[in-house]
């Protein structure tokens, strides 16, 4: 220890200094700030300091609501291996039970008016299975489908779809085929960033990698697809897993939408 004694003035200010920063703390933490705030509480000074110093318990937190309220599923589908293998295999009975399908469908799965009905025909298995799935289960609601789906077992759901995804997809003449705006074939090919908008084809288009349950859209009829678009648009249709379609469709405008349904009906493969 050094004994200079220019140093000692100096300790003594820098303890001096130290202390009263510290007594200043104890008194403003401990005296000042409870007696303040204990006044704007209600509380005595001699309470509000015991409860600084945590020798008196604190007032509660104020109770949170409460909320009752469950999430409810939008699908009732999941995806496994097995499932999958059975959806790539068709059978008789999916055969069978298609009789019951193609006075709309169509004998190959080509709607007899593409305006009402899909095509199920070259349809991905896994998209026909969810979404006979969810009109069973009412997630996705058609007067039409829902009771046609409600009497269909788990095995025959799966051999339903597995017998229609099967058939070649309607071919259509290049000459009825428009060429489609800018503006339509960016959305479908790199979508919008500034609405968050992702490509369509991100999802939907041939080997995307998107979800397992994206259906297949080059091919089936402008009018189900736009009436499609505008029931995800109003979430009068709400079965897709996170809103995804929902996210898309509601900053999609109405001439957007006639643009896509009128690109995707007119297109052989994207
Ligand atoms: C009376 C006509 C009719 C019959 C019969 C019918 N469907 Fe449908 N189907 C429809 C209509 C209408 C829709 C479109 C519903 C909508 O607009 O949401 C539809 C939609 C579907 C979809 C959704 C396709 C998609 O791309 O989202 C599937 C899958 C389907 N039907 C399967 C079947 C199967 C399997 C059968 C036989 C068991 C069947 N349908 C019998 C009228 C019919
Ligand atoms: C993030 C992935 C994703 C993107 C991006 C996306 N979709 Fe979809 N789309 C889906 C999925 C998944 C479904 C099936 C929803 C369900 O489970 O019913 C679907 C369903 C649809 C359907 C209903 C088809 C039928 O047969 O019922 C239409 C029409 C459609 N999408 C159009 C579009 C258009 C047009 C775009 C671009 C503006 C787009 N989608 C972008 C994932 C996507």
């Amino acid at each position: 220890m050094s004994t200079d004694p220019l140093d000692r003035p100096w300790r003594l200010w820098a303890s001096v200094a130290i202390l009263s920063v510290f007594v200043f703390s104890v008194l403003f933490g401990f005296v000042l700030l409870p007696i303040i705030q204990g006044r704007g509480a209600g509380l005595d000074a001699f309470e509000s300091i015991c409860r600084a110093l945590g020798l008196r318990p604190g007032s509660p937190a104020a109770p949170q609501p409460a909320s009752e309220a469950k999430a409810q599923p939008t699908t009732r589908v999941a995806w496994s291996a097995e499932l999958m293998q059975a959806l790539d295999r068709p059978s008789a009975i999916g055969a069978q039970l298609a009789a019951a399908c193609t006075a709309c469908h169509g004998k190959d799965g080509r709607s007899v008016d593409p305006k009402l009905y899909p095509d199920l025909a070259g349809q991905s298995a896994v998209a026909l299975y969810k979404q006979l799935n969810d009109f069973k289960s009412g997630s996705r609601l058609s007067a039409v489908m829902a009771p046609l789906a409600q009497p269909l077992s788990e095995e025959q759901i799966v051999a339903v779809s597995a017998h229609f995804a099967a058939f070649p997809v309607r071919s259509l003449p290049p000459a009825q085929m428009p060429a489609p705006s800018e503006a339509i074939e960016r959305l479908v090919a790199r979508g919008d960033p500034t609405r968050a908008i992702a490509a369509c084809n991100a999802c939907h288009g041939e080997q995307s990698g998107g979800p397992p349950e994206a259906p297949r859209l080059t091919h089936q009829g402008a009018q189900y697809l736009s009436a499609q678009l505008r029931a995800f648009k109003s979430g009068e249709r709400r079965n897709d897993i996170y809103s995804r379609m929902r996210n898309v469709a509601a900053v999609l405008s109405d001439s957007e939408i006639e643009g896509l349904a009128g690109f995707y009906s007119t297109t052989f493969t994207y």
